[in-house]
C-alpha cells in the first residue's frame, strides 16, 4: 500500500500523516462505548501498522491514555503523541452521566495532569500538550498556564505547546503567538472555523482537525447519539451526491474535503473498528479533491447554510 501523505505540523517541524488517530473512542464506559482491552490493543497497533503517525488523547478520555501506554508504548518512536491539560486531575465521571469534568488551568493542576499523563502513557515525554476546552486569554493569563507549559517544555516533558480552540476565543489564541499548534473542529457540515484553520496555519502553527469525518455520519450507518446528523441534512440540501465520482462513498468525500483545506495538517479521525480505519486510510490515500470539485462543494455547502463564520 502507498504511504500516507505527510504534512509539516507548522513550526513544530513534525511531519505528520494527513490522517491521524483520535483515541477518544478508546475511553470506554461510562462516557463512551464498551471497548475490550484486546480490541483497544488491536486498533492501536493497526493504526501504527498502517503508517499513521499521530495520536491524540486526553486526560479526560477515560482509560484512553492507559491503553496507549499498555499497548503501544513499546513502539513510542513510531508516533507523535498529543494529550491535553487543564482537565481536573482526580475527577471521575458520575456513573450514568455523560458529562465532562471541570477544567482548572493553574500550575498545580497542569503539572499534576502532565505527570499523570506521562505515567499513564508509559513515556517520559509528549510531543504536544494542548490546553483543553478553549479557555479565554484572560483565564490563561490569570492562571499562568502558558508559563507552566513552557516550564514543562524546558524540562523536556513536553516538546511543543498547543490549544484545542474554538470560536469565540480561537482568534485571540492565534494572536497570542505562543501556540505551536491548534486543534480545531472542521468538516463539510461544520465550516465555522474554516478561515481560522487557514489563519492558524498562516501564522506558522500546526493544525489538527477534529470532527473531520463528521463522527461517521456520512457512512449512512445507523445514527447513534454520537453521530453528526446535521451533515446528512446539509448533504441532501446541497445535493452533494451529484459531486460523487462513480463508486465514491460519502465518507470518502467528506474525509477528502477536510484534507483538501490548504491549511490543514492532520485529521484525527477516531474509530474502534479496524474496517473503518482501513476505509478512512483508503479515502485519505486518494488525496485532495480536484480543485473544481472542491470549489463547487464549498459553493453548494454555503448555499445550504454552512459557511465560514
Ligand atoms: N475538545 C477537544 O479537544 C476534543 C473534542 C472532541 C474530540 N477530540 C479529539 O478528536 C478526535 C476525533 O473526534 P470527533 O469528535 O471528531 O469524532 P470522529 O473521530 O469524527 O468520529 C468518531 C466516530 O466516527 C465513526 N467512524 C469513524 N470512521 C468511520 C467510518 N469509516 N465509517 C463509519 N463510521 C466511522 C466512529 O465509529 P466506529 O468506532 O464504529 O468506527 C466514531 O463513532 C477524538 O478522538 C479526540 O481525540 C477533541
Amino acid at each position: 500500500m502507498a504511504d500516507l501523505e505527510k504534512r509539516t505540523l507548522g513550526r513544530t517541524g513534525m511531519d505528520v500523516t494527513v490522517l491521524g488517530y483520535g483515541a477518544m473512542e478508546l475511553r470506554g464506559v461510562p462516557r463512551g462505548r464498551e471497548v475490550s482491552e484486546e480490541d483497544a490493543g488491536r486498533i492501536l497497533n493497526t493504526v501504527l501498522d498502517l503508517g499513521i503517525n499521530y495520536i491524540d488523547t486526553s486526560i479526560d478520555y477515560g482509560v484512553s491514555e492507559e491503553r496507549i501506554g499498555r499497548h503501544i508504548a513499546h513502539r513510542r518512536g513510531e508516533y507523535f503523541l498529543a494529550s491535553k491539560c487543564g482537565c481536573l486531575v482526580g475527577w471521575e465521571p458520575e456513573p450514568g452521566r455523560d458529562r465532562g469534568g471541570p477544567h482548572v488551568y493553574t500550575k498545580e493542576n497542569v503539572v499534576a495532569g502532565v505527570e499523570q499523563s506521562l505515567r499513564r502513557m508509559n513515556t517520559d515525554y509528549m510531543d504536544l500538550l494542548q490546553v483543553h476546552m478553549t479557555p479565554s486569554r484572560q483565564v490563561l493569563e490569570e492562571s499562568g498556564t502558558i508559563e507552566t507549559m513552557q516550564e514543562l517544555q524546558a524540562q523536556g516533558k513536553v516538546r511543543f505547546i498547543g490549544m484545542s480552540g474554538t470560536i469565540p476565543n480561537l482568534a485571540d489564541h492565534i494572536d497570542m503567538g505562543v501556540f505551536d499548534a491548534f486543534q480545531i473542529p472542521y468538516s463539510a457540515s461544520q465550516r465555522e472555523h474554516e478561515d481560522l484553520v487557514g489563519a492558524a496555519a498562516a501564522a506558522g502553527s500546526g493544525t489538527i482537525i477534529r470532527g473531520g469525518a463528521a463522527r461517521g455520519a456520512p457512512s449512512g450507518e445507523e445514527r447513534t447519539a454520537g453521530r453528526n446528523p446535521e451533515l446528512l441534512d446539509v448533504w441532501e440540501q446541497a445535493q452533494m451526491d451529484e459531486l460523487l465520482e462513480e463508486g465514491q462513498s460519502r465518507m470518502e468525500f467528506v474525509i477528502r474535503f477536510t484534507q483538501t483545506h490548504p491549511g490543514m495538517h492532520t485529521n484525527i479521525v477516531g474509530t474502534i473498528n479496524p474496517e473503518h480505519l482501513r476505509q478512512n486510510l483508503e479515502a485519505s490515500l486518494k488525496g485532495n479533491l480536484p480543485d473544481d470539485v472542491y470549489e463547487e462543494a464549498k459553493r453548494r455547502l454555503a448555499e445550504a447554510g454552512t459557511a465560514p463564520a
